[in-house]
């Protein structure tokens, strides 16, 4: 079954479906990108449940891994408390776009080392695992043995410095840590040096034949399944399983001090999470996911984690008897503005700062406006975000309503009639007609193609009621019967495409039932239209987006990463709105002893003064206030700050530093600023209730 083509089931066999989004790593927020792909997957899981299926949706946080290990240590605090945090936050977020998940859990649960440990046995018992030492980097001071990424230095091609250990942003090059010149350990500035460990294998190649002939049996989009075809011709090597401790994860069985890679235990989180909403409600877990299982099960993923759902997942499930995925549907990256998202144009939007500023419901239907089946990326064009929700949404849909409704009110005691024309139930039938092909829409995922039939169908309803016009039929002597018609049309025609859209805007439909007089909405209700039906007084559904608000959401989005990133207590001004928040690994200086510390002293200053020094390119001239007497100092922050802007501060200044004679004059002590330099710079300021003169200890 392959997706366009995937079979719309008849109506009266209900299926049962299990789907899940990607798991999102818990340390880090949801961003507009991330919601690409669980908009995508809500729409659908609401799609089914309202064609009568039982369709489960579930997902969870990705809580291991290096990453969160060293997260969790750099803000002090424990990896469980990180991970905790992180699922409300996200659990928020998600809550917020209205994705409706029937469970969410997190991969560090119970279950899913239960799960974990039991694939691995299985996989383990059959031969399938190996075990192979492998010489990998290892931080001699932090005693850890470094991922990728926790690796940096020059690239060997192109020679950028500050690379990433497995390629280069520069010129693209992909290398092992190994090749890096002058490399250095991220984590604490040291160098690495090449150790040797044991690690097991997940021994893919046993799987070469099963995979070549599952990658082509319809579970896979056409451009995926060709990406795979290389990579399968090119042979399958081992899966590097085993990760060393320090490690945040599940202990190997029967192993010490190793640990399940993160992304052995990611997808197991699928079954895990289904598995706890299983036993909370009574649903079967084995009729899921045991071998020949005829439910169906489909992942939601992006582009680029093909490799761990389309070969080592289906070959890890077969291999420790569990039933493979009936499909894996991927999608593209998000752009913004036709570029990457980017935290300096304001556009790495996260989930929190959108819905400060703006309806969840407008992005999810210009992202179904935009999504089709294929991988293609999908851009988020602001100003036509802006458009297509008012003209579409507002401008088409919601006018139908406000146009009909206060005749019905008013004119007709709030009730629809019950006689129509033969036009009239023809153009009613037209409507009704398109609800199979728009649910085969859906089941495609092509959104993109329903939302433009959709709309086709609301330009029709505007016609109708441009073409009766009930406002003239109203000033009409003897018109009140084709004045009941035309706007009794015009509300079923509204109830149709609100139908239509229900798995967009679960929300709009709701207030748009209420207004209607009716229970939630099932696909099929529109087969019978509301004759003599009452409604409630019309109250505007949706609003106009107005790129004010946009702009809005964007500055603060600028915001919001300098806040994160450089200023922690969210109390200060936002100095340097485009800089990003890639934490600092500058390597520590020699230590020194407590004496040599305590004969520095460091004052509380208030800046009563600041110039700039004309001559100088990056020199400001402060006056500083500590209490006793005012210091002349010249300090190094001009590309940072505006003089104007520092003058009322406090700061700490090193008080007992030697004056030193410069170019422009005497300085008498040093600001103490942190950051690599330029724009990049902060002077530190105390908390308040601190006062010009004490002295920082
Ligand atoms: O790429 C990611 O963000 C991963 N956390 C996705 C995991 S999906 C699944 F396999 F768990
Ligand atoms: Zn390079």
């Amino acid at each position: 079954m392959s997706n366009t083509e995937t079979p719309v089931t008849a109506l009266n066999t209900p299926r049962k479906i299990l789907i899940t989004s990607a798991l999102p790593y818990a340390n880090g927020p949801i961003h507009l990108g991330h919601l690409v792909e669980y908009i995508q997957t809500d729409i659908w899981s609401r799609f089914q449940k309202m064609r009568g299926h039982t369709c489960t949706y579930v997902c969870a946080d990705d809580a291991h891994g290096t990453p969160i290990m060293l997260r969790a240590q750099a803000e002090g605090i424990s990896p469980e408390t990180l991970i905790a945090n992180s699922s409300e936050e996200h659990q928020a977020d998600f809550a917020g776009f209205h994705v409706q998940f029937d469970h969410y859990d997190s991969t560090h649960s119970a279950e899913n080392k239960v799960f974990a440990e039991q694939i691995y046995l299985a996989l383990k018992e059959k031969g399938y695992i190996s075990r192979k030492t492998i010489s990998q980097y290892y931080d001699p001071e932090k005693e850890m043995f470094l991922p990728d990424r926790f690796v940096k230095g020059t690239c060997p091609k192109c020679k950028t410095k500050d690379q990433y250990g497995d390629n280069c942003e520069a010129c693209g090059a992909t290398y092992s840590p190994t090749d890096l010149i002058h490399p250095t350990s991220a984590v604490s500035g040291a160098t690495p040096i090449e150790k040797e460990t044991e690690h097991l294998f997940f021994e893919l190649n046993q799987f070469e034949e099963m995979l070549k002939a599952w990658t082509r049996e319809g579970h896979l989009q056409t451009q995926i399944a060709n990406k795979l075809d290389e990579w399968l011709e090119s042979g399958l090597r081992g899966w590097d399983i085993s990760r060393d401790a320090p490690y945040f994860g599940f202990e190997i069985p029967g192993e010490k001090d190793k640990f399940f890679y993160v992304w052995l235990d990611a997808p197991i989180g699928y079954m895990s999470s289904f598995k706890t909403y299983c036993d909370k409600t009574g649903l079967n877990f084995d009729e899921y996911w045991q071998q020949g299982a005829k439910t169906e099960l489909y992942h939601f993923i992006g582009k680029d984690i093909i490799n761990f759902h389309a070969l080592f997942w289906p070959a890890m499930l077969s291999g420790a008897g569990f039933r493979t995925p009936d499909a894996i549907f991927a999608h593209g990256f998000l752009t913004v503005d036709g570029q990457k998202m980017s935290k300096s144009r304001g556009t790495f939007i996260m989930a929190k700062t959108y819905l400060e500023f703006l309806n969840p419901e407008y992005l999810r239907y210009y992202y179904a406006a935009k999504l089709s089946s294929r991988i293609d990326d999908i851009d988020l064009n602001l100003e036509d975000f802006a458009q297509r929700v008012n003209s579409d949404l507002v401008g088409k849909v919601i006018n139908i309503a406000s146009r009909c409704a206060g005749f019905v009110v008013k004119k007709f005691d709030r009730k629809l009639s019950g006689a129509w024309s033969k036009e009239a139930t023809e153009l009613y039938q037209h409507f009704v007609n398109q609800s199979e092909s728009i649910a085969a829409l859906y089941e495609a995922r092509e959104y993109g193609h329903a939302m433009r039939d959709i709309m086709a169908l609301a330009d029709k309803a505007n016609e109708y009621i441009a073409e009766t016009a009930p406002w003239v039929l109203a000033k009409e002597e003897g018109k009140e019967s084709e004045l009941h018609e035309s706007v009794s049309v015009g509300i079923n025609l509204f109830r149709v495409l609100i139908s239509y859209l229900t798995p967009v805007l679960p929300v709009t439909a709701n207030k748009a039932n209420a207004f209607l007089k009716l229970d939630k909405a099932a696909w099929d209700d529109i087969q019978h239209p509301l004759y003599h039906h009452e409604i409630t007084k019309f109250k505007p559904l949706l609003t106009r987006l107005e790129m004010d608000a946009i702009q809005k959401m964007v500055d603060a989005s600028t915001q919001t990463m300098t806040q994160k990133s450089n200023v922690p207590d969210g109390k200060k001004e936002n100095k340097h709105p485009q800089k990003n928040a890639t934490p600092n690994f500058e390597p520590l200086a020699d230590e020194i002893g407590i004496e040599a510390f305590s004969k520095i002293d460091l004052r509380i200053a208030k800046i009563v003064h600041a110039e700039a020094v004309p001559e100088a390119k990056k020199l400001l001239k402060l006056t500083l206030d500590i209490g006793l007497e005012q210091r002349q100092v010249f300090a190094g922050i001009k590309s940072a700050y505006e003089p104007e802007q520092l003058i009322g501060k406090l700061t700490v200044m090193v008080a007992n530093l030697a004056p030193r004679k410069m170019r422009f004059g005497v300085s008498e002590g040093m600001v103490l600023a942190a950051g690599p330099g330029g724009s990049d710079l902060y002077i530190l300021s105390p908390d308040d209730g601190a006062t010009p003169g004490m002295r920082v200890k």
